[in-house]
């Protein structure tokens, strides 16, 4: 399936060679995401030597596929960070995240292609037991001195509210492909150089030294800015992956205008709109869905059914998927972990304004100027009361996971009866191993065992990857690392059977 972001299909990526190079710098940045791509720009207007590699295309991972949504609020609910923190930190959150979303604004004024907006967020329910969360809401948001009002109604063509809707003001929306490219060409005019396709297949440490398959990178600083931190980190544990189903729809006869509009309860969607040359989008996103225990395509399809019956859009023109990992507390991880590198993690589906933030963070500790805030992120703090709950609960799911792929053993099938299209786990020569058979007939046959922890792969049949549910490694049918933690591809096997 086509997975191109409607981001990506309306603005050009800057286009960087590949690293065919051994060079050396102050500060390596791995991953050209809005985390990446802005600290790359802060350091090289310090004055920094920076290099940035980026394993795809720039903004081609969750950046791209974002919603294009900034807030001061957090998608789980600035009530939930004032419950399990304390008001005094739910402000704090407050203040921090409108600074990087003034960031964007400012970044954003040289570049008409971002298209940034300033909008409301709109929150309402539809079932009378999810009011009682819009109400909380509201009172944290009060208390964290944001904008708030409660309406009657919520714009023309979205479905209607049981009660009343809470208006958070003076939000934003702008198109993040554009954004981050235009940031990455200004990057490099500041002196920084930025390369694309140039996966960093072995990192050490010891030497902070990034291997690519056409050369290396030698750092006095490492920041990995890939979302979920290369290689084996502590925060792994702590962290449930999520994938988020999007499509972006012809604009049906109803425009609700600009605007965040989030429906909460079980079949809630974030909906918004786009205008680009002329034409009109409606994009809708669905419930978010953990990483490899979940079928792909029946989660898309119920984006586009309630969609239909909801909201009367026109044709699907794009359909997308994004991952996000959240962390256990509520806050995200940023700053330097055990391992000496810089991470920037854990930020739920709300990457945009934290990636902005972790970037200014980073650059800012690099610089050695303090942030108060950066203590609260640090990754090496343990907070197990505040998050016993969800921890607890994903790692169930994730030694459910081990379990299952050790002691038993499922959809076993013959590598002849895999039809073109299709995937499997099958058994030939004595090993077990994943395969997926490729339109053309061509046939993929990888250890089904992920190269960062061992958990087992499972297939995902809308992006064509095989995805694993513990910490979130994917990878695509020939093996190699789309994204997670997992540097290692996973190991090809080469079979006779056709
Ligand atoms: Fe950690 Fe697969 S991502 S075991």
């Amino acid at each position: 399936m086509d997975t191109t972001s409607v981001w990506r299909a309306t603005a050009p990526g800057p286009g960087f060679a590949m690293l065919q190079d051994d060079l050396q710098c102050d500060v390596l940045v791995v991953g050209g995401g809005i985390t990446g791509v802005t600290t790359a720009l802060l350091l090289a207007e310090q004055g920094r030597k920076v290099v940035l590699l980026e394993a795809g295309d720039i903004g081609g991972g969750t950046t791209g596929h974002s919603t294009g949504n900034l807030y001061v609020t957090t998608s789980q609910g600035l009530s939930e960070i004032a419950s399990q923190w304390g008001a005094d930190v739910a402000r704090e959150v407050v203040t921090q995240r409108k600074a990087a979303m003034d960031f964007v604004e400012v970044q954003s004024r040289r570049n008409p292609q971002a298209a940034f907006t300033r909008c409301n967020l709109f929150l309402w329910a539809r079932d009378a037991a999810d009011q009682d969360g819009i109400e909380q809401e509201r009172q944290a948001l009060l208390e964290a001195g944001c904008l708030v009002r409660m309406d009657d109604a919520v714009p023309a063509g979205l479905p209607a509210p049981v009660g009343r809707v809470l208006v958070l003001q003076d939000q934003a929306q702008f198109q993040p492909q554009a954004y981050v490219s235009d940031l990455a060409q200004r990057a490099v005019r500041a002196g920084a150089s930025l390369h694309e396709h140039s996966r960093v297949v072995e990192l050490d440490l010891k030497t902070r030294t990034a291997l690519t398959a056409t050369g290396s990178v030698k750092a006095g600083e490492i920041v990995l800015a890939t979302h979920s931190p290369k290689g084996v980190h502590l925060v792994h544990a702590e962290m449930p992956v999520h994938r988020e189903y999007v499509v972006a729809f012809e604009a049906g006869a109803q425009d609700p205008g600009p605007g965040i509009f989030w429906w909460q309860g079980e079949e809630g969607l974030s909906i918004r709109m786009l205008g680009h040359e002329g034409r009109r989008y409606l994009i809708v996103a669905g419930p978010e869905q953990t990483t490899g225990t979940h079928n792909a395509k029946a989660a898309l399809m119920a984006v586009e059914q309630l969609a239909g019956k909801f909201l009367q859009p026109g044709q699907p023109l794009y359909r997308w998927s994004a991952q996000n990992y959240r962390s256990h507390d509520g806050l995200p991880y940023i700053g330097r972990d055990h391992s000496g590198c810089f991470i920037a993690t854990g930020f739920s589906t709300d990457g945009l304004t934290w990636g902005t933030l972790a970037a200014r963070s980073i650059a800012a500790q690099l610089a050695g100027q303090a942030d108060p805030f950066a203590e609260r992120c640090a990754p090496g703090r343990f907070t197990p009361v505040k998050g016993a709950r969800t921890l607890v609960e994903e790692n169930v799911t994730t030694l459910k996971t081990l379990v299952q792929d050790y002691l038993t053993r499922s959809q076993h099938e013959h590598l002849s009866s895999l039809a073109a299209g299709d995937s499997a786990i099958v058994e030939a020569e004595g090993e077990t191993f994943a395969a997926y058979r490729a339109p053309d007939g061509e046939l993929f046959a990888v250890s089904p065992v992920c190269t960062h922890m061992g958990c087992k792969v499972r297939w995902n049949s809308v992006e064509t990857s095989w995805d694993c549910p513990c910490h979130g490694s994917r990878f695509r049918p020939d093996g190699t690392v789309v994204e997670g933690p997992a540097v290692t591809p996973l190991r090809r096997k080469q079979v006779q059977l056709g």
